[in-house]
C-alpha cells in the first residue's frame, strides 16, 4: 500500500489513543453491570429490536478486525518500512478489537439477562450473519480511517440517542459505556485522518471524496432485511450516519490552516451529502 503517513505520525496517534485508554478506566462484561436487574419488559418492541440490531452489528467484529490484517499486513508480504508502520498501527488495532468484542459480549449478555433471547438461540442467530464476508473496497490507506471516522461517530450518536429514550437502567448503563468507547475510537481515527491531511494535502482529497460518495454502514449490503430494519431502528432513536459527516468536515477544517480549492470543494461536497435537517 502506498501513501501511508510516516511511522512517527501513526505512532504518535496510537500513543495518544492508548494514553486516553488507561487500564484503570477499562470495564468488563462480568462486573460492570447489575445483570440481575436487566428487564426487557421495560422496553418497547422498537427498543428491543434496536438492541437486537446493534448486537448483530457489533458481533461482526471478526470480519472488521480481519480488514486491518488484510490491508495493513504485519508479515513479509510488505516491505520493511510498511511493516514498521503497520506494526505501530497494530497496537491500536488489537486494543480496539478487544473493546469491540467486549461490546458484542455485553449486548449478547444483556439480551440473555433481560429476556430478549436465550443464549443458545442468540448464538445461532448471530452465526448466520457473522460468517458472511466483510470487506471495504478501498485502495488508499486514508479511506479506512475516514470510513471508521463516520462509522464510529454514527454508532456513538446512536447509542446516546437510544440511551436517552430507554427507561431501563441496565441497558442505559450499557449504552453509556459503549458510547464512551466509540467516542474514543472516533478520536483516534479523526486524529489519523488529520495527520493524512497535513502530510498529503490535496492527494487525499479524491480518496476521501470516494468514501463519502459510496458510504454504506457495515453489513448494509449483506445482512438480510438490513434496510427495513435500519429504518425501523431510526424510528426508535434518531439514527442518520450522515450526521457524522459534520465531524469529518470539522476534522478537515482543523487539519489544514488554509484550505486549498480542492479541499474547499471536498468540504462542500461532504456537507451536501448530509441528509440531516
Ligand atoms: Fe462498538
Ligand atoms: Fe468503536
Amino acid at each position: 500500500m502506498t501513501a501511508l503517513i510516516p511511522v512517527t505520525e501513526v505512532a504518535a496517534a496510537v500513543d495518544g489513543f492508548l494514553a486516553a485508554s488507561p487500564a484503570a478506566r477499562a470495564w468488563d462484561v462480568e462486573t460492570a453491570f447489575d445483570w440481575a436487574r436487566a428487564d426487557a419488559d421495560r422496553l418497547t418492541d422498537g427498543q428491543r429490536s434496536a438492541v437486537r440490531f446493534v448486537t448483530l452489528i457489533e458481533d461482526h467484529l471478526p470480519g472488521y478486525f480481519d480488514v486491518y490484517h488484510r490491508h495493513f499486513p504485519v508479515d513479509d508480504t510488505v516491505d520493511l518500512a510498511t511493516f514498521t508502520h503497520n506494526r505501530e498501527l497494530y497496537h491500536f488495532t488489537v486494543r480496539w478489537a478487544l473493546e469491540e468484542d467486549t461490546h458484542a459480549r455485553a449486548l449478547a449478555r444483556y439480551q440473555d439477562a433481560a429476556g430478549i433471547a436465550e443464549r443458545g438461540a442468540l448464538r445461532d442467530e448471530l452465526a448466520i450473519e457473522g460468517r458472511k464476508p466483510f470487506d471495504l473496497p478501498f485502495d488508499h490507506p486514508v479511506q479506512f480511517f475516514a470510513y471508521a471516522l463516520v462509522q464510529e461517530k454514527a454508532t456513538q450518536m446512536y447509542y446516546q440517542h437510544l440511551r436517552d429514550v430507554v427507561d431501563e437502567p441496565v441497558l442505559a448503563a450499557v449504552l453509556g459505556r459503549l458510547a464512551r468507547d466509540e467516542a474514543r475510537h472516533f478520536s483516534f481515527v479523526a486524529d489519523v485522518v488529520s495527520r493524512y491531511l497535513r502530510a498529503h494535502g490535496d492527494d487525499v482529497v479524491d480518496p476521501l471524496r470516494d468514501v463519502i460518495a459510496n458510504f454504506r454502514m457495515p453489513l448494509a449490503d449483506t445482512m438480510r432485511g438490513y434496510w427495513r430494519w435500519a429504518l425501523e431502528i431510526a424510528d426508535v432513536a434518531s439514527y442518520d450516519h450522515t450526521e457524522a459527516y459534520e465531524h469529518l468536515i470539522k476534522v478537515i477544517d482543523r487539519a489544514v490552516d488554509a484550505r486549498t480549492d480542492r479541499v474547499d470543494e471536498l468540504a462542500r461536497f461532504i456537507a451536501e451529502c448530509r441528509t440531516v435537517a
